[in-house]
């Protein structure tokens, strides 16, 4: 059997690339989303931590909570499955801050945004693309660097998602995190979710939940529930070798030529200088 084409795989939506698995009618319906006010969303670039952030935040919960596959992800069906849950939802999203269905901001809604380099970013998305049949297919490194560095792969330019994000950052219910600081010190991390969440979580079971959320702990977990379909943060593939890689800092140098580093620090030192990063 051939590979999708191109067409069948992506279409286009206010200037973003979308899968074809986010229906157009969908997109559209978001506008009118009835947020709830003790919905939590957990906001990202593609391949930045998303699988992560999730798997710490359902392990603080002792209450009942549901995670959600993606908000912009399926048909028009997905509003009535949302409505229906009656447990907390937390619900992830790699929306840009304008697509963000305005109830979400009008009903202040804590929202967690995870930042992840975006060399190392590139690096994870090129392989989520080389070894997913729902992605169009990228034959080099090369090739995808230059898609990536232009915004022409699905969620749009990481630094137009970022800038959008970044206006944000001091708004009292949106907390920002970064993948590589939740490696250096995940407590640390942890901490700062509990705090913003108003959770009571004492100090040994953070260390606890830290420790089951380590990248080999949720490697090993996601492999055995392989065919839970509750696992559904990313859904474009049910094969979890796909999400959970390498889980490392850095990998961005096995890939970069020295050329191309310098290429996207111009592209990044332009776009980014009104940026405070
Ligand atoms: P790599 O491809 O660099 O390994 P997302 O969940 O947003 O799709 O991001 C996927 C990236 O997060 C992958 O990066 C994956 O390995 C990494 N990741 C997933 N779980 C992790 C964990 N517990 N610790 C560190 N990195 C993790």
């Amino acid at each position: 059997m051939s590979n999708p084409c191109e067409a069948e795989l992506i279409h286009m939506f206010k200037g973003i690339r979308f899968t074809t698995r986010s229906s157009p009618e969908l997109l559209k319906s978001l506008d009118t989303f009835d947020a709830r006010e003790d919905d939590l969303l957990l906001v990202s670039y593609p391949k930045s931590g998303t699988h992560w952030l999730a798997g710490v935040i359902t392990k603080l919960y002792n209450t009942q909570v549901t995670l959600t596959s993606p908000i912009e992800f399926g048909d028009l069906s997905k509003l009535e499955e949302l409505s229906k849950l009656s447990s907390k939802r937390i619900i992830p999203t790699h929306l840009d801050y304008n697509m963000l269905p305005a109830n979400f901001k009008n009903k202040k809604c804590k929202m967690i945004y995870i930042i992840r380099n975006p060399k190392d970013t590139a690096v994870s998305m090129y392989h989520y693309y080389r070894d997913n049949p729902n992605l169009p297919t990228v034959d080099t490194w090369t090739a995808f660097f230059d898609l990536f560095l232009k915004g022409d792969v699905v969620c749009g330019s990481w630094f137009d998602h970022f800038l959008s994000w970044e206006e944000h950052e001091n708004d009292e219910n949106i907390l920002v995190l970064f993948y590589e600081e939740m490696k250096k010190d995940l407590p640390k991390n942890v901490k700062e979710i509990v705090l913003f969440l108003g959770l009571n979580i004492s100090d040994s079971d953070i260390q606890d939940i830290c420790k089951k959320s380590s990248f080999s702990e949720m490697k090993s977990d996601t492999e055995k529930e392989n065919s839970d379909p509750s696992h559904t943060v990313c859904a474009l593939t049910s094969n979890r070798k796909l999400i959970f890689r390498k889980g490392t800092v850095g990998d961005w140098k096995n890939h970069f030529t020295p050329k191309q580093n310098r290429r996207f620090e111009e592209v990044f030192n332009e776009k980014m200088k009104l940026s405070k990063m």
